[in-house]
């Protein structure tokens, strides 16, 4: 197995450039599976999780191109001829269940293995479920499979989530776009995924109201056609870029990066003493001087702080003056990066669903273990600023979400190495 090493150096200088999003490509792709009229999807960032996509698609009789080096994903269903996402795939990753929504409402019958994924807490599909099942859908959950039925087609519905969904509310937009008649959803996530998700569908034909507000309204058409669709920039690899300079002081510019993606982040970041620009390609950021203050911060759906950010930040409070309180609200099960970081000299408690961090002067290298995506990041970001050398093993979860991730922090200066394993 393959291991990054990273060797504590000083600011960072220079620009990386942010990829399309992994979470908006995950759910754009089973958007082909809507229309039988090819979907091109450009900005598509190269990564594993994408290619876990493409062979489940592909499994279902779908045809996926990529082209121009990956970044082009040219899909077609015109001919699938397979209802059921198997296990061996599924399993892999919890964004699988995201084929059950398009695939029910175009064919009326699809059967999908219940999803593995991330190991950040229980993460059930009940709300996916319970929103197909508005629509009309009769489930049937047997043999560690969801067997989903709409004779004579999804009808439209009210949709009402007692907790914001990101993955429940795109299944359920996607599969209102071929109901008949009008869908409701309330408390919808209204992350920029979901819009951009909409705009896609929208390009296809489909009538949707709202998305990014927390009702949308789908007036359910007869077929969807063809499109062409660049994938949102990826605010979460935005936002642990960002952190980069604010760890390791000196100026970075994130090309691409937008303002209104990292909202609640960039609050905070202003909170514990660092500087974001809008420049002409993206965004600067630079500390405004060598001390970071202790922040708050409490993970909520957007526009709030987001979850996929929490353990990237508690990498940048570990050295800052103070004490900081980190809440997670989202995910139970979230912290698996504390006792990594305390391995590293950081001062943590976790507490229920809170971690307290006092800040220490410096931490020092090493050897340390990527527990999930976002953990391995912040491993390596706290491993830049760390005395010495930080060797990351594991780094198979960051390939799930991280694209040239070495390329891209040594074009700053960083001194960082992966290691092939035997
Ligand atoms: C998506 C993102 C993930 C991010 C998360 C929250 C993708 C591919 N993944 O995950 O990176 O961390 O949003 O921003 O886009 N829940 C239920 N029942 C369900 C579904 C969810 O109880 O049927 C709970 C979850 O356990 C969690 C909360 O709802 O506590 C929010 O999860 P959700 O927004 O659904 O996350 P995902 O869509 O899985």
């Amino acid at each position: 197995m393959d291991s990054i090493v990273v060797t504590g150096n000083g600011a960072l200088a220079g620009e990386i450039p942010i990829a399309g999003a992994k979470n908006a490509c995950l759910t754009l792709m089973p958007a082909t599976l809507l229309s039988d009229e090819p979907l091109t999807l450009t900005n598509a960032p190269r990564l594993s999780d994408i290619r876990t996509m493409t062979d489940l698609l592909a499994s279902l009789g779908a045809e996926v191109s990529r082209l121009q080096d990956g970044q082009v994903l040219a899909m077609s269903s015109h001919d699938l001829n397979n209802h059921k996402a198997d296990y061996d795939i599924v399993r892999k990753m919890r964004a699988s269940i995201l084929v059950l929504g398009p695939l029910l409402a175009r064919h009326g019958h699809a059967i999908v293995s219940l999803p593995g994924g991330c190991a950040i807490g229980a993460r059930p599909v009940d709300l996916h479920l319970k929103a197909l099942e508005a629509l009309g859908a009769e489930l049937d959950l047997r043999d560690g499979y969801v067997h989903a039925t709409a004779a004579g087609g999804l009808r439209g519905g009210t949709i009402d989530f007692p907790i914001v969904s990101v993955g429940a509310t795109e299944n359920a937009l996607m599969a209102a776009t071929l109901a008949k008649g009008t869908t409701v959803i309330r408390n919808a996530a209204r992350e920029p995924e979901i819009v951009d998700l909409a705009r896609c569908l929208q390009k296809m034909g489909a009538q949707i109201d709202g998305a990014g507000t927390n009702t949308i309204t789908v007036q359910g058409v007869d077929r969807l056609h063809g499109a062409t669709h660049p994938v949102v920039t990826d605010r979460i690899e935005l936002g642990t870029y960002m952190l980069a300079p604010a760890i390791c002081g000196g100026e970075v510019e994130l090309l691409g990066g937008r303002m209104d993606l990292v909202g609640a982040f960039c609050e905070k970041l202003d909170e514990a003493g660092i500087d974001v620009l809008e420049t002409s390609k993206g965004l600067s950021v630079k500390r405004r001087s060598d001390h970071v203050k202790a922040v708050n911060v409490t993970t909520e759906p957007f526009p709030g702080f987001p979850t996929d950010l929490q353990a990237q930040m508690m990498a940048l409070l570990c050295t800052a003056d103070g004490e900081s309180v980190l809440e997670e609200k989202i995910f139970e099960n979230r912290f698996m990066h504390a006792p990594e970081l305390i391995r590293m000299g950081a001062d943590i408690d976790v507490h229920g669903g809170h971690a307290t961090v006092r800040g220490v002067k410096r931490l020092k290298g090493a050897p340390v273990m990527a527990t999930d995506l976002r953990a391995s990041v912040s491993l390596i970001l706290a491993g830049l600023a760390a005395e010495g050398d930080t060797t990351i093993s594991r780094v198979y979860h960051l390939d799930r979400g991280y694209e040239h991730v070495v390329r891209k922090l040594e074009g700053v200066g960083a001194r960082i190495e992966r290691i092939k394993g035997q």
